[in-house]
């Protein structure tokens, strides 16, 4: 990708000027979704140069069967994968009887993509010469917030001569993935139907037998006037569309407006999908292509109402942001608690779409902030919903009595993950799920989540840390043995201290809260206590091992250890490392990764963070000072995590650093791969080193606290904070701090450790 064409706007992604090297990065760059479905940023008219293809509907997935070279008992048999789907957007353009395709041109002019991310219209332009015509293309798409079954299309064709045009726009259901195991057919076609202007294909997954009912409806202006000719049907074995014919005038817009998109079993019966497909179609063809964008204008306008995030004095770190709130929002909109956050979101298929720990670990508090709770309470529900799963995940494995385990990848609980060191050792993810529980009620005081779902998610996850750990008689505490750690290039560990020490804090805040919940509610103890066949004497035990576990520190460099014989290793400063050699994950052996102390992504460091009142600054200043030098972030997770201490610590110039690594990711290209999809769950990390780290975001004791620190670039620095309610906006410029509340009742902040008592708004000098 060359990053010389991507020229940088506070609130747009720009392309200029035609590069065929960009053109994967761009799909990815500019994907649409709008959390019901979404696309790769593909072009419309066919192209023969590289390109990789991508439509995605949420939650609609295939079982594909596992592939490894040698089979461990307790693999999951399958992976579950967001399939490529059925293409709506695709037309094919014959002038004067040739295949247009911008590969083929003899000259490209003025080639241009814009995502706008304040409405979430993307859009291309270019003039070509092709077969000596200049034909000067211009195509408008967005996924509609407001109609989330819906995409519209605008295509607008001028040639600088008179010619015959042939226009085919079609749906295309002969779509495959290009991450397959074994090259099954995902997808197997059930009707094709098509009328007038409009097509439909249905189709359902193999296995997993979802039905997804794709359509289209297209009409054709000459000049802004609606043209009507009469359009031919035409059919191929897994497509289907129109073809109109036309002769177009010299330097005559011909315009294409294509409206499409999917209904799936997910929300209606089978039987009635065509019908909803319909219905959206007549619901849709009567606006025009600008009163649908006006009603995705106001959309998105009311979702940056509550979640931009406005930075002065710095536009590469401004656009980052925005493209990072916007991408989260493209991905889920939190209406649906049978979706969630995969990391690439559909951007492409690394990662299969499915739901990570990166969930709960990054992504909950951004939704919590900058929507209302109840979209981190449905992202809570998911995991509660997919609580058998995780018993019977435990079960596989060999735990007992409702201990829980929930998986490391899964689409509807159950595990994907197919690598041992990571589907029966990367069990810290356990403890992450637990963390949302206590997150999601510090932050909105929902009292009701643990009752109605909650204790019953922490009682099983308890359940499962009393068992996994064991008795160390020569050590006299409990040590857990064989594990990954959030750091993934260190596998089969014994006692990494995150998972140790996450593991003791899970078993006695579900002990604390199963105590409380007996007093404040003693009728709901009584029935989950029933429903999970507690046993009284589970809370001593969670107790006991979680006061006497094991957790690995070494007194002289007075710092906590990664795991046992973390020292042993030959401590090399990743600045030490030959440049040549980064990443290490692309130029050593899996075998040289594993005995060099190089670290991932954050691991002790992303206890010192989730669990940071526990540790004074002098603890984390050490632990940060030893265990970053090391670290080689090459996951995306990793450099968030270290901004936000990094901000915490007053390491002002690392905390920008990281910054902008965490939020220029994708649109940097930094590690390379941007082709594949973006790293969306990263997204909310970004987030979090603005909040978090640069305004210094937390709550305390039902407050939200704040401690400025920005970075030297920045004027300016607003945002705003939906918190029990009530939509908190700030501004913070180097020295000064406002915050205006929507409420006229009386509010606490606490600014640099003082805490003020307001009405409506509070002005302070820093
Ligand atoms: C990271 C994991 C993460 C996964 C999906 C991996 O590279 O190491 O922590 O869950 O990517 O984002």
């Amino acid at each position: 990708m060359n990053l010389d064409n991507y020229p940088q706007h506070p609130w747009k992604i720009i392309e200029e000027g035609w590069n065929k090297e960009n053109t994967k990065a761009s799909e990815s760059l500019f994907s649409l979704g709008n959390g019901v479905m979404g696309q790769r940023a593909n072009f419309e008219e066919d192209y023969s140069g590289s390109s990789f293809q991508g439509s995605y509907v949420g939650g609609v997935y295939y079982p594909d069967k596992t592939r490894v070279g040698w089979w461990k008992n307790g693999y999951p048999e399958y992976f579950a994968k967001v399939l490529n789907a059925p293409n709506w957007i695709g037309l094919h353009l014959q002038i004067n009887g040739e295949l247009f395709d911008l590969n083929k041109a003899t000259k490209i002019e003025g080639f241009y993509r814009e995502l706008d991310m304040e409405t979430g219209l993307y859009t291309r332009r270019f003039k070509a010469l092709f077969n000596d015509i200049t034909v000067s293309v211009e195509s408008k798409r967005f996924l509609s917030l407001a109609r989330p079954k819906l995409g519209v299309l605008e295509y607008s064709i001028t040639t600088d001569q008179a010619v015959t045009i042939e226009l085919q726009p079609y749906i295309d259901a002969g779509i495959t993935n290009h991450d397959s195991n074994w090259d099954d057919q995902f997808w197997a076609i059930d009707q094709k139907v098509g009328s007038g202007n409009r097509a439909y294909i249905e189709a359902h997954t193999l296995k997993t037998n979802f039905s997804v009912g794709t359509f289209m409806a297209a009409q054709l202006f000459e000049a802004g006037v609606e043209l009507d000719s009469p359009a031919t049907q035409k059919e191929g074995d897994q497509k289907i569309g129109q073809v109109f014919f036309h002769k177009l005038k010299a330097n005559t817009p011909l315009t294409l407006v294509k409206l499409g998109g999917y209904v799936s079993s997910r929300n209606f019966p089978k039987a009635t999908l065509e019908k909803e497909a319909n219905d959206v179609l007549d619901e849709a063809s009567k606006l025009t292509f600008s009163t649908l964008f006006e009603e995705q204008k106001k959309a998105w306008s009311n979702v940056w109402k509550s979640a931009d995030i406005h930075i002065e004095g710095d536009t590469k770190a401004q656009q980052a942001i925005r493209f990072n709130i916007f991408q989260l929002n493209q991905t889920y909109t939190g209406e649906d608690a049978g979706l969630n956050i995969g990391p690439k979101g559909f951007t492409g298929e690394k990662y299969g779409g499915s739901t990570y720990w990166d969930t709960e670990a990054y992504c909950i508090p951004f939704y919590m902030a900058t929507k209302n709770q109840t979209v981190a309470r449905n992202l809570l529900t998911y995991r509660y919903n997919q609580l058998d799963r995780a018993i019977e995940n435990a079960e596989k494995l060999g735990f007992s009595k409702g201990a829980a385990l929930y998986p490391m990848v899964t689409m509807n609980g159950e595990e994907c993950h197919n690598e041992w060191e990571i589907t029966f050792e990367e069990i810290h993810r356990n403890s992450a799920i637990a963390f949302a529980i206590f997150n999601y009620t510090r932050y909105t005081g929902d009292l009701s989540y643990i009752p109605v779902m909650g204790m019953e998610v922490l009682i099983g996850i308890a359940r499962f840390w009393r068992q996994r750990a064991s008795f160390s008689s020569a050590k006299n505490k409990y040590v857990i043995l064989g594990v990954t750690g959030p750091n993934e290039y260190e596998n089969n560990v014994n006692n990494n201290w995150y998972t140790n020490y996450s593991a003791q804090w899970c078993m006695s805040y579900a002990a604390d809260q199963l105590a409380a919940l007996r007093l404040s509610s003693p009728k709901d103890a009584t029935r989950i206590e029933q429903k999970t066949n507690f046993q009284n004497e589970e809370l001593a035990q969670w107790k006991e091992t979680a006061e006497n576990m094991y957790l690995p520190k070494d007194d002289t460099l007075n710092v906590v250890l990664q795991q046992d014989g973390f020292l042993d290793k030959e401590l090399v400063k990743a600045a030490d490392l030959n440049p040549a050699e980064r990443p290490i994950n692309q130029h050593w052996s899996w075998d040289r990764i594993l005995r060099s102390p190089y670290i991932k992504q954050a691991d002790v460091l992303q206890g010192m963070y989730l669990f940071e009142d526990k540790f004074d600054e002098a603890t984390l200043r050490r632990n940060y000072a030893f265990y970053e030098p090391f670290t080689v972030h090459e996951s995306s997770l990793s450099p968030c995590v270290h901004s936000i201490i990094a901000s915490k610590l007053g390491e002002d110039e690392a905390a920008y650093t990281f910054y902008l690594q965490t939020a220029r990711l994708d649109l940097d290209d930094y590690n390379a791969e941007v082709e594949e999809g973006l790293h969306i769950t990263s997204m909310a990390g970004t987030w979090m080193s603005i909040v978090e780290g640069f305004a210094g975001m937390r709550v305390q004791n039902n407050s939200l606290s704040f401690s400025p620190r920005l970075p030297k670039a920045w004027d300016k620095l607003s945002f705003k904070i939906n918190f029990r309610w009530h939509i908190y906006s700030l501004v913070m410029l180097q020295n000064s701090f406002y915050c205006e509340v929507d409420s006229a009742t009386e509010k606490t902040l606490i600014v640099e450790g003082t805490t003020h008592v307001f009405v409506k708004h509070i002005s302070l000098e820093l």
